[in-house]
């Protein structure tokens, strides 16, 4: 039985009806807010980590039984690495923690595992969580449901320099020629090539930027935020999100 349908009679919630066809096709998500959800608690910020695993499980999940086609999470930004030695590690092992018990389910569920981010400039210490990952991509990749797209180590303006300089080996090389660069080469340089455009992004805990996330592929993208912390961001909050962009007018720039 639905969920949050059930209990009617108890005053529950009823379920949010979601206007299937007006979903949208990929989905970005900024998970914010585990360290305060810890702190508000008086717990070490590793144990909101934790509960964000938890979270973002019961995302994924609801995501795949929604039909959306794709779904992005920021794990991991390239500055994330200023923070201590025991939070970069912690987090680092919850990943490894979660790839090795879920993957499964989620390959069973048909989930296709990809990576955007430089996974190979993650330090040597790294290299179990490296295979693990490497592991879940080649597992996965024939695999035709859900694109799961985890950004670790992944900066919006490293991606964007990155396929530049591509671009410029390959015309140095005379593969091409200046007058080829245009956006579909541009694209198929970047890391989300291949995927749908980006429809929405969702960044919860109240914070309003990019922080890094994404910067070419957001251009048209419908932005919610909301101030529920990462780990209490369940599937009723993420319905709540998806309702208000089924309501969206997207115009592009028409009218
Ligand atoms: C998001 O939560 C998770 C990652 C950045 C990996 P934070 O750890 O940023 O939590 P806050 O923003 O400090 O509360
Ligand atoms: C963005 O959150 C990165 C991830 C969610 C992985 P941060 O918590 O790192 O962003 P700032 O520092 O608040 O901008
Ligand atoms: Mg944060």
């Amino acid at each position: 039985m639905a969920f949050f349908g059930k209990d009617e009679a108890q005053n529950r919630p009823r379920e949010i009806e979601l206007d299937r066809s007006r979903l949208p096709r990929h989905v970005a998500i900024i998970m914010d807010g585990n360290g305060r959800w810890a702190q508000k608690r008086g717990l070490p910020r590793t144990f909101g980590h934790k509960a964000g695993v938890e979270a973002l499980r019961e995302i994924i999940r609801h995501s795949d039984e929604l039909g959306i086609e794709a779904l992005t999470i920021y794990a991991f930004s390239t500055e994330n690495w200023k923070r201590s030695a025991e939070e970069v590690g912690a987090l680092m092992g919850l990943l490894l923690e979660y790839f090795t018990k879920e993957l499964d389910e989620l390959n069973e569920e048909n989930v296709q595992i990809r990576i955007l981010g430089d996974i190979d400039g993650m330090p040597a210490e790294l290299d179990k969580q490296k295979s693990a990952l490497h592991a879940a991509i080649e597992r996965t990749k024939g695999n035709t449901g859900l694109k799961l797209c985890i950004a670790l180590n992944y900066g919006g303006r490293q991606e964007i320099v990155r396929a530049a300089r591509i671009l410029a080996q390959q015309t140095a090389q005379g593969l091409i020629s200046p007058e080829e660069i245009d956006m579909p080469r541009f694209e198929s340089q970047l890391y989300t090539a291949g995927l749908p455009e980006v429809d929405f992004l969702i960044r919860t805990s109240g914070e309003i930027r990019l922080s890094n996330f994404l910067l070419y592929q957001l251009a048209y993208a419908e932005f919610y935020q909301t101030d529920i912390l990462w780990p209490d961001f369940d599937r009723r909050a993420y319905d709540e999100a998806l309702l208000a962009y089924t309501k969206r007018n997207r115009r592009f720039g028409g009218v």
